[in-house]
């Protein structure tokens, strides 16, 4: 090839990967757009571990209880009082975009009816019916997106190799393990294919590699189905799309892209009459504003009873998010993370268009509250969802310097709501912040 063709060659090539590459970003970014605004989904964690109220799995796992034990609770899975409208329009109202639903934890009890499986709740318990078709249909209907929980692992299965009390190795004979992975391949087709969910939240799979699930091919099976499925993170191998940090509320800005939370309103993921742990509506809102802050959603869990009764409490916190949310509701869906820490002694966030910083107060100030290093001019201040006008003004402010002078805004003590006040300050143009070191005497 003469010199010019090879150049030209390769720019073809670059481009054109370069091409694929940013056509790939754009779609993994238009695919996680409904996803990054939804700040709020509902977790359910709803199975046979109700009946009794023990830890879903891990009872028998961790020999709390016989697995016979364990597995007699099918008996008493009635599913009689099971509403999923009321379900969806609770979740709705709540304020949440979305609802995740575990279709099989890893106890391997199959919530629809699963035809490869006989261990479901239609052949198992009275409750006789598919589960999980009547919830999607109604999450449909209220225009929330579905999504489904499904563990990988399943410690019921005679095909699973189980890691810590081995019925077999893995690798002794890894045509049966092999029978086990197609087996899940068989169940999230069924998956797909039924119920077409908008986004699957994978579990378990820390006891084999992504090459022992075949993660990537499973992957690729599920996009094949649905090109903008959105896959969390324990699908292994780091295929999926987002973060999962579970209880632990960050303190820092978790590192990946998107992200979410995933937290029991009390302490439990299912069912459980004796944990009456519940979190406050006000430290759940909290934390929910924490998750704004930093970018990230609330996966709020609750479980329901095995007649499908939504306790009181859930219904309650449920309720007081309602409330919140829709008061708030241009401080919360439109926004992006908020500023560096520093600037405002409070969580923050900002519009998409970065010209409107929110700040959210959950305490009371004494007289005003005060802004840092914000170059910008304020054009205007007000209570979200309350209407009133605030008044600023900046103090401190020396021509010499750089520094920006401190911004006061007076916050009347009539203007709060009971659990988080939310100050919206709109700026001339986009955030501006003073971010060097701070010098009071600056040499240029
Ligand atoms: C953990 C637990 C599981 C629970 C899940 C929810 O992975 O194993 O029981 O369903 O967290 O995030």
């Amino acid at each position: 090839m003469k010199n010019w063709s090879k150049q030209l060659f390769l720019i073809l090539f670059c481009s054109l990967i370069t091409g694929k590459l940013l056509a790939q970003t754009n779609h993994e970014d238009q695919k996680m757009e409904w996803f990054k605004d939804a700040k709020l989904g509902i977790f359910i964690h709803w199975g046979i571990y109700s009946v009794n109220g023990i830890d879903e799995s891990w009872s028998f796992f961790n020999d709390y209880i016989s697995y016979d034990d364990y597995m007699k609770q099918v008996e008493g899975f009635t599913a009689s009082n099971y509403a999923p409208e009321k379900w969806a329009k609770l979740i709705k109202s709540s304020g949440a975009k979305y609802a995740v639903i575990t279709a099989k934890h890893h106890d391997g009890v199959a919530l629809w009816d699963s035809q490869v499986s006989d261990l479901t709740v239609v052949k198992k318990t009275p409750a006789k019916k598919d589960l999980i078709a009547p919830f999607m249909n109604a999450l449909e209907k209220e225009g929330l997106k579905k999504g489904l929980y499904y563990s990988v692992l399943d410690w019921s299965h005679p095909d699973y190799d189980r890691k810590t009390r081995t019925k077999y190795r893995y690798k002794d004979e890894p045509e049966r393990f092999q029978k086990f992975v197609e087996f899940n391949f068989k169940q999230l087709d069924e998956l797909s294919s039924n119920f077409d969910p908008d986004l699957y939240w994978f579990d378990g799979d820390w006891e084999h590699s992504a090459e022992e699930w075949r993660s990537k091919e499973l992957k690729a099976q599920l996009l094949k189905k649905n090109p903008n499925v959105i896959v969390n993170s324990r699908i292994g191998g780091n295929l999926g799309d987002y973060a999962t940090p579970e209880q632990g509320v960050p303190v820092t800005r978790p590192s990946s892209k998107y992200w979410e939370l995933c937290l029991t309103m009390n302490n439990s993921w299912g069912y459980q009459h004796n944990d009456d742990n519940y979190k406050s509506p006000n430290e759940l809102l909290r934390i929910f504003v924490d998750c704004l802050h930093m970018g990230g959603n609330l996966l709020l869990d609750l479980g329901p009873k095995p007649d499908g009764t939504i306790p009181d409490k859930a219904v309650n916190i449920l309720e007081s998010f309602g409330r919140w949310t829709d008061k708030h509701a241009a401080a919360i869906y439109d926004t992006q993370a908020g500023i560096p820490q520093g600037h405002v002694y409070a969580p923050t966030t900002l519009s998409k268009d970065r010209k409107t910083l929110y700040i959210y107060l959950d305490y009371k100030v004494n007289e005003s509250l005060v802004i840092k290093g914000l170059k910008n001019k304020i054009n205007r201040i007000w209570v979200v969802g309350n209407g009133t006008k605030l008044d600023h003004r900046e103090v401190g402010k020396q021509y010499w310097s750089k520094v920006p002078g401190l911004k006061y805004i007076d916050i009347p003590d009539n203007v709060y709501d009971k659990d988080i006040t939310v100050i919206a300050v709109l700026l001339d143009g986009e955030i501006d912040l003073y971010r060097e070191k701070g010098q009071v005497i600056e040499s240029n």
